[in-house]
């Protein structure tokens, strides 16, 4: 039977890479598309042989979401897998001692904490018809409280907490109708979250995107209905909220 996944913020970065990765596994892909001009994932769409779709979608926008869930049901009935991948970061720098710039702030909820809960609401109904039932929320260490030694970050640490807590509600209400989320930091990732590529970071998105769909599949298969959900990293580490 055709799997269908759906995956936000595939332009580039860890999405294109679940993109890809989920493509490998036999997937039908929605991929959506941000920017205008998406070359990577273009590229990859040719190549796809007809299971990567392109939807145009801002997950800020309700009507991009509701749009894209027209798109989606013109297709499928069910999604099987829905992974919540976009975000931005913000501001990074300022502390409590400075300006803090509040709009930047709400425009960081908006995407990261709102926008995947618009489109996890958007799409509820196909992905509690389908056999797999899967939410993945691409959270952060970011969002851990227990673990927070940060002194700035503030629009993206606490969006990243609030994911968390959302996270856990979607639970509440899926897992006794046979559903169940995800909430997973993906690593230190060379991704262009800075406005530029992080050479930085310790892994790269095919190798995160690899642990991610590993940590899907360990999922479907074990069904671990009876353990908390847990904000886990991808070596499986739990982090504490
Ligand atoms: N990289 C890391 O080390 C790291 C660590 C922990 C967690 N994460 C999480 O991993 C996920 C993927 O991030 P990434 O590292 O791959 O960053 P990225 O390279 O910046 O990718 C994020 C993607 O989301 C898109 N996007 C931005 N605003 C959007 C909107 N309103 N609607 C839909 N898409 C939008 C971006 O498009 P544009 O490029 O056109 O803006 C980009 O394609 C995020 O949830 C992030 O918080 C990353």
């Amino acid at each position: 039977m055709t799997s269908y996944a759906l995956v936000s913020g595939a332009d580039r970065g860890l999405g294109l890479a679940l993109v890809k990765a989920l493509l490998d596994k036999g997937y039908h892909v929605f991929a959506g598309q941000y920017g205008e001009t998406a070359e990577a994932l273009e590229a990859l769409d040719e190549l796809s042989g007809g299971r990567l779709r392109r939807i145009r979608l801002d997950i800020g926008d309700g009507g991009s979401v509701q749009e894209a869930a027209r798109e989606v049901a013109g297709t499928t009935d069910r999604l099987d897998l829905l992974i919540n991948n976009a975000a931005i970061l913000g501001n990074i720098t300022a502390t409590i001692q400075d300006d803090l710039d509040f709009e930047g702030m709400e425009e960081v909820y908006r995407i990261n904490t709102l926008g995947s809960l618009r489109l996890s609401n958007a799409f509820i109904e196909p992905i509690l018809r389908s056999e797999t039932k899967l939410i993945v929320n691409i959270s952060s260490e970011a969002g851990s409280i227990g673990n927070c030694k940060r002194t700035s970050w503030y629009g993206y640490c606490m969006s990243k907490a609030a994911l968390n807590m959302q996270s856990q509600l979607i639970d509440n209400q899926i897992l006794p109708q046979g559903g169940r989320v995800l909430v997973l930091h993906p690593g230190h990732v060379q991704t262009y979250m800075q406005g530029k590529l992080d050479a930085s970071g310790r892994l790269t998105p095919a190798v995160s995107a690899a642990l991610i769909i590993g940590m899907i599949e360990q999922r479907l298969a074990d069904g671990e209905t009876d353990k908390p959900l847990a904000l886990k990293d991808t070596e499986g580490k739990v982090w504490s909220w």
